[in-house]
Formats: C-alpha cells, sequence, structure tokens
C-alpha cells in the first residue's frame, strides 16, 4: 500500500518554470486555490485508469457500459459519505459546479416573488443571485470586520413575513471567515426553516456539517478539475414536480402528450452525464480522507496563520476581514497602498512568477463593505464600467492557499509583496489597459503577457 501522504501534498504541474520580465525563469507558485485548484496526481490516474473502460451510463448492457455507470455510481456514493450524508434519506446529484447546483436548487424549489429566502451580505454572487431572481432576499448585514453574530441572522429568520429558506456560505470566498453554521442552522430549524449551505470554499478545507438541508460543492476546487459539482439535499425534494433539465434520462415514459418523469437522482440528471468529472471528484474525495481532517485542517490552520499574520505585518498592506486572531481558511485579501490592485497583481505575475487574483472576486455587496466603499463612489464607478472605462474598478488582492502550499511558498509570497509595498519601482512602465483594468508589460519586455491575453481581463467583470 502507498504511504498516505501528509500535506503539503503534490498538485500536478506544480513548479512549472514560466517566464519572468527579467528573462529569467522562475517556478510558477500558484496563490490561488480558492479560485481552482490543479489535480491531484491520484485524480489524474483514477481518470487515466478510467478512459480506456470508459462508454456510456445507465444504458448500455456491455461490459464497458456497466464498468462505468457503476463508476459513476461509486462516486455519488463517494459524495453523500463526503457530506455525511450516506445514511439518511439524501440524494446527491452530480452537476457542474456550485452556480449549477444552487440555480438547480433555486429552479426545484418553485420560488415566486412573495417568497422570502434570507441570505448574507457575505455571499458569493452563486449563493445571491439566483435567489434574488426567484424570490425576495432579505440580508443579513455584516460589520466592517465583515462578519455577522449568528444572532443576526436569528432576527433575519424571525422577521415577519416568515422565511422559506436561509442560503449562507460555509466559508467567504474573500476573507476565508467562516459564519458559526451549527447554532445558525440550529436557529432555522427551530423556525422550519430548511438550509442551504454554499460550501464551494469549505468543502477542501473542513468537514462538511451535516445539519444544512442542502449543501453544494465544486470538484474544480477540490483538486478535481474535470467539470464535476455536487448538490445534495433530500430525496423527497426532488420527487415531486419538473426536474430543472427535461430530456432522455430522466423519465420513466413519454408520450407527446405526457411525460412520467423517473424518480430521483436521475430524474434531475437528464443528458449525458460527466462520469469523468465525477470519477475524479470520487478520486479526490479519497485522497482527502487518507490524508485525514485532522492533517489538513492542521496544515491550514498553519498556513492561513503565516499567510495573514505575514501579510498585516508588511508596512503599507491592509488586510481585508476579521482580525488575524479570528480563524479562518487559508485566503488573505488585501490592498496594498498606493497601488492599484491590478498592478499588484500583474506585477507579481511578471517579476515573481506568483499567481493570485484580483477584484472583486464575484462578491461585490462584500467587497464593497470590506473596502469601506460608499453610495457615491459605488455609482461614479458604475458610470465609468457603463462607459468602459475599468481604469479604476475597485478591488483587491487574493491570495489563497490549499493542499500543496508550503511555508516556504509563503515566504516567497511575503517576500515578494513586501518588495512591491515597500516602493520597489517596476523594472519598466507598466501600461494600463481601461477596456480590461488590467497593467500590462511592454510587448518588448514580455510577448508573452500579451499574446495569451486573448482579449480576456484578468480581473473579469464577475
Ligand atoms: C463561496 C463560493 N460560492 C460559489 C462559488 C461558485 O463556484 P463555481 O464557480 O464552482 O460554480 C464560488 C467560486 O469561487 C465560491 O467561492
Amino acid at each position: 500500500m502507498d504511504p498516505i501522504a501528509v500535506p503539503p501534498i503534490s498538485l500536478v504541474g506544480d513548479g512549472l518554470a514560466v517566464a519572468c520580465a527579467d528573462g529569467r525563469e522562475r517556478p510558477y507558485l500558484s496563490f490561488d486555490a480558492a479560485a481552482s485548484t490543479a489535480a491531484l496526481p491520484s485524480v489524474v490516474a483514477r481518470v487515466e485508469e478510467l478512459l480506456p473502460r470508459y462508454s456510456s451510463v445507465h444504458r448500455g448492457a456491455g461490459y464497458k457500459s456497466q464498468v462505468t455507470t457503476a463508476a459513476y455510481e461509486g462516486a455519488r456514493a463517494a459524495a453523500l459519505a463526503f457530506a455525511g450524508r450516506d445514511g439518511a434519506d439524501d440524494i446527491a446529484i452530480i452537476c457542474r459546479n456550485t452556480t449549477e447546483a444552487i440555480n438547480h436548487l433555486a429552479y426545484r424549489l418553485r420560488l415566486d416573488r412573495t417568497d422570502v429566502v434570507v441570505t448574507t451580505v457575505v455571499e458569493h454572487h452563486a449563493n445571491l443571485l439566483p435567489w434574488s431572481r426567484a424570490a425576495t432576499c432579505r440580508y443579513v448585514e455584516c460589520g466592517p470586520d465583515g462578519t455577522f453574530e449568528p444572532a443576526d441572522v436569528e432576527r433575519a429568520l424571525a422577521a415577519s413575513p416568515a422565511p422559506r429558506l436561509l442560503a449562507i456560505t460555509g466559508a467567504s470566498n474573500i476573507t476565508g471567515w467562516q459564519p458559526a453554521i451549527g447554532p445558525i442552522v440550529e436557529a432555522a430549524h427551530a423556525r422550519g426553516v430548511p438550509v442551504v449551505l454554499d460550501a464551494a470554499q469549505l468543502a477542501p478545507h473542513r468537514p462538511l456539517p451535516r445539519t444544512p438541508d442542502f449543501v453544494a460543492f465544486s470538484g474544480h476546487k477540490m483538486y478535481a478539475p474535470f467539470g464535476a459539482g455536487i448538490l445534495v439535499g433530500p430525496r423527497a425534494a426532488f420527487s415531486d414536480g419538473d426536474p430543472f433539465l427535461a430530456g432522455g434520462g430522466a423519465v420513466d415514459l413519454v408520450d407527446l402528450d405526457e411525460v412520467a418523469w423517473t424518480a430521483p437522482p436521475d430524474r434531475e440528471e437528464a443528458g449525458s452525464p460527466n462520469v469523468v468529472g465525477a470519477v475524479a471528484l470520487h478520486a479526490a474525495i479519497d485522497e482527502l480522507a487518507a490524508a485525514g481532517w485532522p492533517a489538513l485542517v492542521a496544515h491550514d490552520r498553519r498556513l492561513a496563520a503565516l499567510l495573514r499574520n505575514g501579510l498585516g505585518e508588511i508596512d503599507g498592506v491592509r488586510l481585508l476581514g476579521p482580525p488575524t486572531d479570528v480563524e479562518t481558511l487559508p485566503v488573505a485579501t488585501f490592498v496594498v497602498a498606493g497601488m492599484p490592485h491590478a498592478l499588484v497583481a500583474a506585477r507579481l505575475s511578471v517579476e515573481h512568477a506568483i499567481g493570485v487574483r484580483h477584484g472583486c472576486f464575484c462578491a461585490h455587496p462584500y467587497l464593497v463593505r470590506l473596502l469601506g466603499l460608499g453610495r457615491a463612489d459605488v455609482e461614479r464607478f458604475r458610470g465609468e464600467i457603463g462607459r468602459g472605462d475599468r481604469s479604476n474598478t475597485p478591488g483587491a488582492v487574493r491570495a489563497s492557499a490549499g493542499i500543496n502550499t508550503g511555508e516556504r511558498d509563503v515566504e516567497r509570497l511575503l517576500q515578494a509583496v513586501a518588495s512591491l509595498a515597500s516602493g520597489e519601482p517596476p523594472p519598466f512602465a507598466y501600461e494600463l489597459d481601461p477596456a480590461t483594468g488590467d497593467y500590462l508589460p511592454p510587448v518588448e519586455v514580455a510577448p508573452w503577457a500579451h499574446e495569451l491575453r486573448d482579449g480576456a481581463a484578468s480581473c473579469s467583470p464577475g
């Protein structure tokens, strides 16, 4: 048997040499795990093992179909167990990602404008927009440090009219802060309100709490970037009514004027599923289980402390979110005094081969609060963006670590940020592209930075 790996655990592509603007190559260092992770080698191995046997699922009598179906259903069972729900009458629906899972659920719950969904200003857009489109949202506010108390959620749950649902994140993608999900779910259940947990960030870092009614997470954030995500919920919630997607595989019988939908979970998965993605996710779940939560959580805590304390101690760097004595995931979002976020991210990439994310992180209401922007500021930026000018788009820089991040990686990031914050002049003048808000090195210095752009902004509109 292979020895059990202990984090940091290498990922495919770690240490890839990339060109920097001084003409040297450096090993690429990803501090962007909160957006997407590279694959675990065991994930790729499992995919390669499946591919020679790959065939259609559910509808084929041949050997390969049987093997593929067993692999797909094995992945579903693993996802349910990962969410701690294998003993109950719950199902796991295999979809693309957390965004699709939450949209799926918002459709399935048959909400209308008279329904109130309690959610929070801390949420990623994936856990805001599906609810505000389908129902009327009541938002739990946060303080300037980006946190709220369970009592704040209780007040929103107790307000009239009574809510039909609470949709809340397990951890913020900007600050890594984790709301106290246990007491919050208890308070919701005491009022008969079901809870949806957006576990996109939480899933790779902490055991999933069992009490929320619905849980959504994404494979590409947990070392299985093959396009599968999961929605877990009670079977009964999917037993009646039209599925989100209509088509083959979701039915028992079809006549031209009649359809008999089949039982969940198949009812919720019309069309040919992403077997490779599901198998990849299964392999990632197995590897996380083999490492064990105690080792994974200890690794995360060590990194979070190094990252957040280290950044917080650099002159000219302001860390957003709760103070460093509040436990968070290994995610740190910061601004550097006097330097646009897009320039910080560009310089980390071009001069240091460090990949971070910058901008608003698909959680605009939360970032606006963390930056302390007023309504007038937001209106001004809205006007500028409407005119196609993103030069001044507000934002910050996010460094997020994962299972492959080591302490020396954090030191390398801190040194790079410290040199930028100390006012070290850039080796050349970066050019601002107002259409995207991105900063670019001169084309003769780093032609690759221009060739790879393809018109896309690194701080996407999000
Ligand atoms: C907290 C949170 N929720 C939801 C999402 C959406 O995940 P996906 O892009 O996999 O649908 C993200 C992605 O960054 C996230 O961080």
